[in-house]
């Protein structure tokens, strides 16, 4: 007997639709709607457009950590591919374990919803098919397989902007430790950022650890704070600060597992904190 399809579309409290992973009863996107929080959390914060036009030769490189249903990635498209004066290229590397979420997106019930129409619906389309497609401004690949392992076979110093947005911690945990954020710090150039979802303190204290300087991004629609991480403190609009370490003190989940003795003392001594 097949086993049945482990992804369902499913309405939000705000009536969106969104892709519900049955394995984990996980939602994508769960608060305003795919569209929406894919520009809100990640496109406009990671300054994806002033990026592309910054005059630069190289391609901007953003690894889409967790494809699902595409729609942080097909925000990203679309901004590149209507910028049709700029001549720096998007390179988007998408990480995923399977296509399912995308494939159920990209059905004619759905699509829209999800932010798939036009030349992403097409795009979308080809990544599946080919696992790689172009458009004008804009290259696309898909690297399938289970993370961490897939992260390590990208090349050091090769990313500008990550968008980190696999299932949380409680699901994932190990996409969430200092082991993978350190994988994921090897994998950035000087002046990535990093977008995050999560605003929890062992994920802020794991990507410490791995070596980024980190802050506070927006506060989202459910109250809670996203994160910014980046290879330089300067980079950061809100970083982390003193208040903050004080508060680290009294946590009573501070640390990821991985943590090392004495992660309390190496953190405090950060630049950041001075
Ligand atoms: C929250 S969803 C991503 C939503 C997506 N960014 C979007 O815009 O629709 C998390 C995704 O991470 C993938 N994922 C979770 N753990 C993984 C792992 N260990 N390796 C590869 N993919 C994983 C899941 O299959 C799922 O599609």
């Amino acid at each position: 007997m097949s086993e049945p399809p482990s992804f369902e579309v499913v309405a939000t409290r705000s009536g969106a639709r969104a892709m519900l992973d049955r394995r984990t009863g996980e939602v994508m996107h769960p608060l305003g709607g795919p569209s929406e929080e894919a520009r809100s959390l990640y496109v406009r914060p990671s300054r994806i457009e002033q990026r592309l036009d910054a005059g630069e030769s190289e391609p901007l490189v953003l690894l889409d950590v967790g494809l699902g249903a595409g729609s942080n990635a097909a925000a990203a498209w679309c901004v590149s591919e209507a910028r049709v004066a700029s001549r720096r290229q998007l390179h988007i590397i998408s990480f995923d374990r399977t296509f399912a979420a995308l494939e159920l997106a990209l059905s004619p019930d759905h699509r829209e919803a999800f932010g798939l129409q036009g030349t992403v619906l097409v795009a979308s389309s080809q990544l599946i098919e080919r696992g790689r497609t172009e458009g004008v401004g804009t290259v696309w690949r898909a690297s399938l397989g289970e993370l961490p392992s897939t992260l390590r076979a990208e090349p050091s110093a090769s990313a500008d902007i990550v968008y980190w947005d696999p299932f949380s911690p409680r699901a994932n945990p190990t996409l969430w430790n200092a082991v993978t954020f350190t994988a994921l710090r090897r994998a950035c150039r000087d002046g990535a950022t990093v977008h995050t979802y999560s605003g929890a303190t062992a994920t802020r204290t794991a990507l410490l650890l791995a070596g980024f300087a980190v802050g506070f991004g927006d506060v989202l629609t459910s109250g809670r704070q996203a994160t910014v991480a980046a290879t330089r403190v300067d980079d950061l609009e809100r970083p982390l600060d003193r208040r903050w370490l004080e508060r680290l003190s009294r946590s009573s989940a501070p640390f990821p597992e991985d943590a090392p003795a004495g992660g309390f003392e190496r953190i405090a001594g950060m630049p950041q904190f001075q």
